[in-house]
C-alpha cells in the first residue's frame, strides 16, 4: 500500500493539513502523521487538533522552542530516522514555518518525494526567517500546490516547471468554511477591533512593540480591541504593559480555532501581523489592517480589503477612522478558495501514486468546481456574521476590561 507523511509543527499548519488529510482518506493508502512539536502548549496544539478534527499524531517530536538553527536542526535529526524507516512513497508539508523546512531538507537528503501546500507566495523579504523557508522548500518539492495564481507566476520565475505546479486554492478556507457555521449562533461581543501580533520584527525591539501598544491604547478609546496573545509576544509585552493598559483593551490567552474563529467573524476588522489572518479575513469580508511593509499573500490587497500599514501608527489610525466611518474597500474571495482545495489536492495525489484512472480523475473533477466557476465573487460587507443580521441583533458591546493574562 502507498504510504503518505504529513508533517506539521506549528499551529498555522494544523488547519491546512487537517483539509488534505480528510480528503485523502478516500484513496486506498496509508496515511502517518508527524508532529515536530515547534508547538507544544495545549493552546498552541492539542486544542487545534481537536476541534480541527486531526488524528493523534503517530510521532511526537518534542522538538519544543529554541534559535532558529538549534530548533531546524533538532527536527531534522528527529525526523530523519522516521523517514528513512517509513520510505513514504510522498511527504506532504505545510506553510513556512521552522518545521516545513526541516521536513523540506530531510525528505531531499532520503530522495523522498516532496509536496509543499501553500507553495509559491513570496514577500520578496528575506530578513523574514518565513521567506527564507518558503523558497527552500519550493527549491525542494515536486509537488507545488498553490493558493492563487500569483503563486504559481514567482514559481515559473524560479524556474519551476509547470508540470510540478498545481493551483488547487487556498487549503486553509477548507478549514475555514466546514468550521464557521458552528460559530454563528454562538453568544458574541459586537464591534471590537481583533488584534493579533507575533512577528520577531514588530515584538522583538521594545521601542517598537511600545509604538504598537501605544497606538492599540490609542484605538480603544473609539473602539473597544480585543486582542488574544501569542507567548511569544507575552513576555514582551509585560516589559511595556504599562502602555498597554487601557479600560476597552482586552488582552486573552491565545484562542483556539474555532473561538478565533468566532471572534474574527464578528469583529469590525482587524488588525494584524499574521499572514493566514489577512487570508481569513478576506474571505470573511472583515477589513484587515496588517502591520508589515509586504506581504507575501498580495491578492488580499488587489482583491480584498486588506490594507499594508507597516509600522506607520499615524496610518493605522488614519486606516481605522475611514473603516469606521465606513468609506473603506469592499474586498472579494480570490478564485478556488471555495472549501474545496483539498480534494484538488487529493486528485493530483492519487494520480502521482498512480491510484486514480483517467476515468476516475475527469469524474471526480466534473464533481468539483470547474475552471468555469473559478471566478471571484463578491462577498457581504463588513458587519455582524449574516444569522446575527438576519435575527437584527446587534447586542450591546459587552464591556472589556484591560487585563494582562
Ligand atoms: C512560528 C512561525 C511563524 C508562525 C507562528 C505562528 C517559524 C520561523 N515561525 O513563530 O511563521 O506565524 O509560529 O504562531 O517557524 N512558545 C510557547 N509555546 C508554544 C510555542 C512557542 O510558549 O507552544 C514561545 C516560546 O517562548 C518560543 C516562542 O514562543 O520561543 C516562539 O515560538 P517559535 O515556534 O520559535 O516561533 P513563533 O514566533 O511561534
Amino acid at each position: 500500500m502507498k504510504k503518505v507523511v504529513h508533517v506539521v509543527g506549528a499551529r498555522p499548519n494544523f488547519m491546512k493539513a487537517a483539509p488534505v488529510l480528510r480528503a485523502l482518506d478516500r484513496l486506498p493508502i496509508g496515511q502517518s502523521l508527524v508532529h515536530t512539536g515547534q508547538h507544544y502548549d495545549a493552546q498552541m496544539s492539542e486544542v487545534f487538533f481537536r476541534q480541527l478534527g486531526l488524528p493523534e499524531p503517530d510521532y511526537n517530536l518534542a522538538v519544543g522552542s529554541d534559535s532558529h538553527a538549534r530548533q531546524t536542526g533538532l527536527a531534522m535529526q528527529k525526523l530523519e530516522p522516521v523517514l528513512a524507516e517509513a520510505r513514504p512513497d510522498l511527504v506532504l508539508v505545510y506553510g513556512d514555518v521552522n518545521s516545513t523546512l526541516a521536513a523540506s531538507l530531510v525528505c531531499a537528503k532520503l530522495v523522498i518525494p516532496l509536496g509543499h501546500v501553500e507553495a509559491g507566495l513570496r514577500s520578496f523579504d528575506r530578513s523574514m526567517p518565513e521567506e527564507v523557508n518558503r523558497v527552500v522548500t519550493d527549491r525542494l518539492s515536486d509537488l507545488l500546490f498553490t493558493p492563487s495564481a500569483d503563486a504559481d507566476e514567482n514559481l515559473r520565475a524560479e524556474g519551476v516547471k509547470d508540470s510540478c505546479i498545481h493551483r488547487v486554492g487556498n487549503v486553509m478556507i477548507d478549514s475555514l468554511v466546514r468550521l464557521l457555521p458552528g460559530t454563528e449562533e454562538r453568544s458574541i461581543w459586537h464591534d471590537y477591533a481583533l488584534v493579533t501580533l507575533h512577528r520577531p520584527s514588530n515584538v522583538d525591539d521594545p521601542e517598537v512593540l511600545g509604538r504598537l501598544a501605544g497606538a492599540l491604547t490609542e484605538m480603544s478609546r473609539v473602539i473597544p480591541v480585543v486582542f488574544p496573545v501569542h507567548p511569544r509576544t507575552r513576555a514582551r509585552l509585560e516589559a511595556v504593559s504599562g502602555v498597554c493598559r487601557a479600560e476597552n483593551l482586552c488582552l486573552l490567552p491565545p484562542a483556539g480555532y474555532v473561538e478565533f474563529l468566532e471572534l474574527q467573524a464578528h469583529a469590525r476588522f482587524v488588525v494584524t501581523d499574521s499572514g493566514g489572518i489577512q487570508e481569513e479575513s478576506t474571505y470573511l469580508g472583515i477589513p484587515c489592517l496588517t502591520l508589515r511593509e509586504n506581504t507575501e499573500r498580495p491578492i488580499t490587497v488587489e482583491v480584498g480589503s486588506n490594507v499594508l500599514v507597516g509600522q506607520d501608527m499615524g496610518r493605522l489610525l488614519h486606516e481605522v477612522a475611514r473603516i469606521l466611518s465606513g468609506s473603506a474597500r469592499r474586498g472579494s474571495v480570490p478564485p478556488l478558495w471555495d472549501g474545496h482545495a483539498a480534494e484538488r489536492i487529493a486528485l493530483v495525489v492519487g494520480q502521482r501514486l498512480g491510484l486514480a484512472s483517467e476515468l476516475e480523475l475527469r469524474t471526480a473533477k466534473s464533481g468539483l468546481p470547474g475552471k468555469a466557476n473559478y471566478r471571484s465573487r463578491t462577498v457581504r460587507p463588513p458587519g455582524p456574521w449574516p444569522a446575527q443580521r438576519a435575527r437584527g441583533a446587534r447586542g450591546p458591546v459587552k464591556r472589556v476590561r484591560s487585563e494582562v493574562s
